[in-house]
């Protein structure tokens, strides 16, 4: 296994999501240097005058530049924020036509580069472009990384967190699946500080526990409808799940985050790169947690990974 070297980061597409994560990167110190590439070059040079701006209130000195795919060569993360995103009402799987022509053109040419190190995907349906990323650019599985359901873990964690009155971090729960409708929320393991969230219900008196369980998984798998129907666009969230993931690998931290990584027979499926728990380090992804799930969850989490294969497979043949 190669150790990828340096911690230079080269950021594809400065929309929304991108402009915020390097905001968020600059602002947690993660890398040395930070390369901006966008077809729109005036306003990823904005990005970069505006974010150089910022840097003397920064914990680190981060150089922020605007670059070119050639610079994908020494870095040690490339972090794709490109492409279309959602209209209202659509769907993130809709997006796959459009999206996977703009991946074959980004990923062929970050390679060109001369490019060895890790991606990370966010743009949607990022489970699907994750495998084709994975597909296109020849690296080994573990270096190719999908933003899966960490954002959507995030937003599990924050609602039980609220509901119980304690911070996300003190909650231990995951969602896995596609990052998108046919997600699912492991229930079955959940736990507040190591009480099962069973007993934890039990103990707070929370009124109609179920009903109020299935709201919440709800929301969580709805909350990007409705942040889209407010304001067009989620991106603050996700900016700050890759930079944790970003923080992961740069940091060697073998810490265990939701992931779009791809299976070769853990959970009963291969030939898929979906959200599951994986140790993310300076290799990527170390391996990939196989977590207990029950038979209802085993039966969602096949339903979801059928559902990916379902729209991937006609790319593929
Ligand atoms: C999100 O879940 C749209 O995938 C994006 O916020």
């Amino acid at each position: 296994m190669i150790e990828i070297k340096g911690n230079k980061v080269v950021l594809i597409g400065t929309g929304a999501v991108g402009a915020s994560y390097a905001f968020s990167m600059l602002n947690q110190g993660v890398c040395d240097e930070l390369v901006l590439i966008d077809l729109n070059e005036q306003k990823s040079m904005g990005d970069v005058m505006d974010l150089n701006h910022g840097v003397l209130y920064a914990p680190t000195t981060t150089k922020v530049s605007f670059g070119q795919y050639i610079d994908c060569a020494d870095a040690a993360l490339v972090v794709i924020c490109a492409g279309a995103n959602q209209k209202p009402g659509e769907t993130r799987l809709e997006l796959v036509k459009k999206n996977m022509a703009v991946f074959k053109s980004i990923v062929g040419q970050v390679m060109n580069s001369g490019f060895d190190g890790i991606f990370l995907i966010a743009t949607n349906p990022v489970d699907i472009l994750t495998y084709a990323t994975w597909k296109f650019s020849g690296l080994p599985k573990e270096r190719v990384i999908g933003s899966g359901t960490i954002l959507d873990t995030a937003r599990f964690r924050y609602l039980l967190g609220e509901q119980f009155g304690v911070a996300p971090t003190s909650v231990h729960a995951s969602i896995i699946g596609e990052h998108g409708d046919t997600e699912v929320a492991v229930w079955s393991s959940a736990n507040i500080s190591g009480i099962p969230l069973k007993d934890y219900v039990a103990r707070d008196h929370t009124e109609n526990p179920e009903d109020k369980m299935k709201e919440i998984a709800e929301q969580v798998r709805d909350a990007a409808y409705e942040i889209i129907e407010a304001k067009g666009s989620t991106y603050y969230g996700i900016a700050m799940g890759l930079t944790r993931i970003s923080r992961a690998i740069l940091q060697n931290q073998d810490v265990v985050l939701t992931v779009s990584a791809l299976l070769e027979g853990e959970f009963g499926h291969e030939d898929v790169y979906i959200g599951v728990p994986a140790v993310i380090n300076r290799q990527g992804i170390r391996e990939v947690v196989e977590i207990p799930l029950s038979e209802k969850e085993k039966e969602l989490f096949d339903i979801s990974v059928n559902t990916l294969k379902k729209v991937q497979e006609p790319f593929w043949k």
